[in-house]
């Protein structure tokens, strides 16, 4: 639509001038073609501006740029100069808190990124970085946009570089929900949180096409880089959402636990925990089975401790031996890192090991204390853990809780074993308060192994290895399985019933709300990648 003076309409005066606005913001919204809204809708899917009206508090939005337009003149793009360019931005509120916000619409220009598309994102995330909002971003997009070339790959690079910079200093949440291929996938990646829609989004590199051309493998789109892909193998995916208004929920409460900067603290809900021992609390005391090598459900214990039992879990399908998420207690955000014994025993392998470091640096970056719970028989044996460099990978965890100044509570509820004692936020490493209960069994590894190789000549030599083996496992449990070793020296602070956990850890919370600690200064750390 020309955007002169038309007939109704005489831009000469003030009337007129107004109503050429209004004709022009109209256009604006409806920068995609009918046919395009269609072909969106009928895939699922709702549209740039759809979203970010569903995502955002009712009439906060704000939108910045509508009325930029390419400059681009090659393949024919001068014919075609849509308002906005293919991304809707701008800011707006959240549980009326600022949020920045770009949604790149896939109805123009198969949501391309341009020059303008770019510096229009570019624009809201200096603004973002500036007022110290977080950036949520809504990804449909064809890529970078084919007819303008390097232009288009040198935005992508400036959004990068501002993803890089924002890291730890804003939240950064990435919303999948259509296409993101090629480089495009790096600025998500970049981000502190990707979420996809099952059966509509797909993050990939290079598509099936240019895979089969390559390597000869057929694969689907879905299979390639669908959500439960990302979700569960790859854990570029923080969570699969069931469809498009889960995914807005989901982005919703994560940033109900976050602050909106570095410097700010997370919102609190003023509620004064009760600090006597409730029935609920004690249902704990039962939870431990007798056996050691029977599992039990971590997920309890979480709940258990939480407000309301209300659990955030983040990238909930991959790596299930450890569990990570946010919380509150005592009305304040927490990050929990807690091994499952229900999967792998709990063991600590590469991807739950890098899972639980990220998320550690995460709420390290954003001021929110971390609980952790253990429950670890030790690192993952195997030469696929070793050759894919259990050692490297694995020191990732270690790292993030050794540089973490935030308040750092550990529980340890059951085994405690080997290396995964001190990984899993040991006093040693920096945990300001650290619990065990009567159940906690704290060694260098537990009874078998270690019977196997203190009385290896023992057991070979006896007449009946059997009860000999008995009799040392019970000697070794009763003298090294247990939390008072460790009492001893002061490496937990405190033996506790598991009906006191949830008080016991208000307590530690409100003790830290004032901690106050520093690295060394220094450019920044090595962490092992
Ligand atoms: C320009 C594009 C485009 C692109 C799509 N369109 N991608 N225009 N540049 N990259 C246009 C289409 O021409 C079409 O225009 C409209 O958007 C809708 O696209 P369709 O193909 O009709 O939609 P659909 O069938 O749903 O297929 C979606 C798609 C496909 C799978 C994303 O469009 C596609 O394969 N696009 C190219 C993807 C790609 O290779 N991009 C480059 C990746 S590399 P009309 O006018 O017909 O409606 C990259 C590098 C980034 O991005 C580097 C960063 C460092």
């Amino acid at each position: 639509m020309s955007t002169e003076a038309t007939n109704e309409i005489d831009i000469h005066t003030t009337a007129g001038k107004i109503a050429d606005l209004e004709r022009r913001r109209h256009e604006a919204a409806h920068a995609g073609s009918a046919r395009a809204v269609e072909k969106q809708h009928a895939k699922g899917k709702m549209t740039a501006r759809e979203r970010l009206l569903a995502f955002l508090d009712e009439g906060s939005f704000v939108e910045f740029d509508e009325f930029a337009r390419h400059r681009s003149t090659s393949f024919g793009l001068d014919r075609e100069r849509p308002y906005g360019d293919g991304v809707v931005t701008g800011h707006g509120t959240v549980d009326g808190r600022p949020v920045a916000v770009f949604a790149q619409d896939f109805t123009v220009f198969g949501g391309s990124l341009g020059e303008v598309f770019g510096e229009k994102i570019v624009k809201v995330m200096d603004h973002a970085l500036k007022t110290g909002c977080p950036v949520v971003g809504i990804n449909d997009s064809g890529g970078a946009r084919i007819q303008e070339g390097v232009v288009s790959l040198g935005l992508y690079a400036e959004i990068f570089k501002r993803n890089v910079h924002a890291s730890g200093v804003i939240p950064q949440i990435s919303l999948i929900m259509g296409p993101c291929a090629g480089g495009a996938v790096y600025s998500p990646a970049l981000t502190d949180f990707v979420l996809m829609v099952q059966e509509k989004s797909h993050m990939f590199i290079t598509g099936p096409d240019v895979i089969k051309t390559v390597t000869g493998e057929e694969v689907t789109f879905e299979e390639l880089g669908g959500a439960r892909t990302h979700g569960s193998k790859s854990g570029v995916a923080h969570y699969e959402a069931t469809d498009e208004k889960d995914c807005l929920e989901f982005a919703r409460a994560l940033l109900s636990y976050l602050p909106s900067n570095n410097m700010d603290e997370a919102p609190v809900f003023e509620v004064e925990a009760p600090l006597e021992t409730t029935d609920e609390d004690r249902e704990l005391d039962t939870l431990i089975p007798d056996s050691a090598n029977q599992p039990y459900d971590m997920q309890q214990v979480i709940a258990h401790v939480l407000d309301d039992g209300e659990f955030l879990e983040v990238h909930a399908s991959f790596a299930p031996n450890i569990v990570v998420g946010f919380g509150r207690v005592d009305g304040r955000s927490v990050g929990v890192v807690a091994n499952q014994p229900m999967s792998f025993a709990g063991t600590l392998d590469i991807a739950a090991s890098e899972k639980a470091a990220r998320f550690v640096r995460t709420c390290d970056a954003f001021n929110i204390p971390v609980l952790t719970f253990v429950d670890v028989p030790g690192f993952l044996p195997g030469t696929d853990q070793e050759w894919n460099g259990i050692i490297r990978r694995g020191a990732k965890l270690l790292f993030a809780y050794a540089e973490a100044t935030v308040p750092l509570v550990t529980v340890i509820t059951r085994k405690a074993y080997g290396g995964a004692y001190d990984v899993m936020g040991s006093k040693h490493l920096g945990a300001d308060i650290n619990l065990a209960w009567p159940t906690a069994q704290i060694a260098v590894m537990g009874a078998q192994g270690a019977v196997n190789i203190l009385y290896r000549r023992e057991l070979a030599e006896a007449d009946d290895a059997e009860a000999a083996r008995g009799r040392f496992i019970t000697q070794y449990e009763d003298t090294l399985a247990n939390p008072y070793l460790a009492a001893e020296r002061g490496y937990v602070d405190a033996v506790i019933h598991p009906a006191e956990t949830r008080v016991q850890i208000i307590r530690a919370l409100r003790a830290l709300r004032q901690k106050r600690a520093a690295l060394p200064p220094k450019k920044h750390g090595n962490i092992p990648l």
